[in-house]
């Protein structure tokens, strides 16, 4: 959040020329103004939807520990109220959130409950995601045996499951004119990762739709509502522990061929994705927004030789 009183000294009035300043003394920018750099989100609500699941639950705790009120979604009430809980045990104040993301009607509930209780929102970490077994190939299905079912679910899921909580909540950053949205996309949106041929497109989706929205938020709402997001690269979650390792806790044929794909030859560990959400959702990334950033070990750079 800009400090008005410092905006209005140092730079005069707020329009956009009036901010590109060239003079030395004037090209301070308004993040090292700020006593706390422009990292500090402490004071500030957020809903991350998925957020008892193994990403999206580690970015709670992080955002938690930062001194953020958290709503935690997801669709069964009692892992949404456990998490909840243990947030509340470190930080301000946690909400469950029972919503499905393709819900639009128990959004929008989850929506009322935060203004409710809040009053405002300055976060939202669309986290709720992944692949869909039945939309896999390999074992023997090329792309012609795909059910559509199955393609429409994983894509609606990403996609949409990113549209429709943006449409919710981010109306409530819209009307503030301000807050900070960080969608959660994949490699597979970068290059073709074997097997997952509907969860790839949808996350590029993601990453198209990441650019729209960044696009129409400072257009329509003002410079203070952003929207980016993080491509993660390969961690162990619930939703892919069975495609990662095998029955024994080993690697599985795949995972070695990631490894081999990752220049810091190893898995991400959740809690290395707290650091960038932090950076995206503070005021230190205050001229940041339409962009992606990748959490991956360097896969993303790698060409494989
Ligand atoms: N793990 C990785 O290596 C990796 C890499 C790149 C990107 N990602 C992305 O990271 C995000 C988090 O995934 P994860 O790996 O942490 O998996 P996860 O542990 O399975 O978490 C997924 C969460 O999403 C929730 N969810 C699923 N469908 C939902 C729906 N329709 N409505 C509301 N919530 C729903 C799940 O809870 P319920 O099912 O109980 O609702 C769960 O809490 C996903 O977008 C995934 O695609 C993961």
């Amino acid at each position: 959040m800009l400090n008005d009183a410092i905006r209005t000294t140092q730079y005069g009035p707020t329009t956009k020329q009036s901010r590109i300043r060239t003079d030395s003394l004037q090209l301070t920018t308004k993040a090292t103004m700020n006593d706390d750099l422009g990292f500090d989100l402490s004071g500030r609500t957020a809903v991350i939807t998925g957020g008892y699941g193994t990403l999206g639950g580690s970015m709670a705790e992080h955002l938690t520990k930062a001194g953020v009120r958290v709503g935690v979604l997801g669709r069964r009430r009692e892992p949404a109220e456990e998490k909840a809980a243990e947030l509340q045990e470190h930080g301000p104040d946690a909400l469950p959130l029972v919503a499905n993301v393709l819900d639009e009607e128990a959004l929008e509930e989850a929506k009322a409950t935060v203004l409710e209780e809040w009053g405002q929102l300055d976060i939202l970490i669309n986290a709720a995601g992944g692949n869909v077994a039945e939309a896999r190939t390999g074992d023997g299905r090329s792309i012609f045996d795909v059910p559509k079912e199955a393609f429409r679910e994983v894509v609606e899921l990403n996609l949409d499951g990113t549209v429709l909580p943006t449409q919710a909540f981010g109306e409530i950053m819209a009307e503030q004119g301000e807050g900070s949205i960080v969608n959660i996309s994949s490699m597979a949106a970068h290059r073709a990762i074997t097997e997952v041929p509907g969860y790839s497109p949808a996350k590029a989706g993601v990453e198209n739709f990441t650019k729209w929205m960044a696009v129409e938020a400072a257009q329509e709402f003002g410079e203070e509502v952003r929207v980016n997001a993080v491509a993660p690269g390969f961690f162990i979650a619930k939703q892919n522990r069975d495609v990662m390792l095998n029955p024994d806790g080993s690697y599985t044929k795949r995972t070695k061929t990631v490894l081999q794909n990752t220049p810091m030859d190893r898995l991400g560990d959740p809690d290395e994705l707290g650091g960038v959400v932090h950076w995206l959702c503070s005021d230190a990334a205050s001229f940041v927004t339409g962009v992606v950033i990748p959490v991956d070990g360097g896969f993303n750079a790698f060409s494989g030789v």
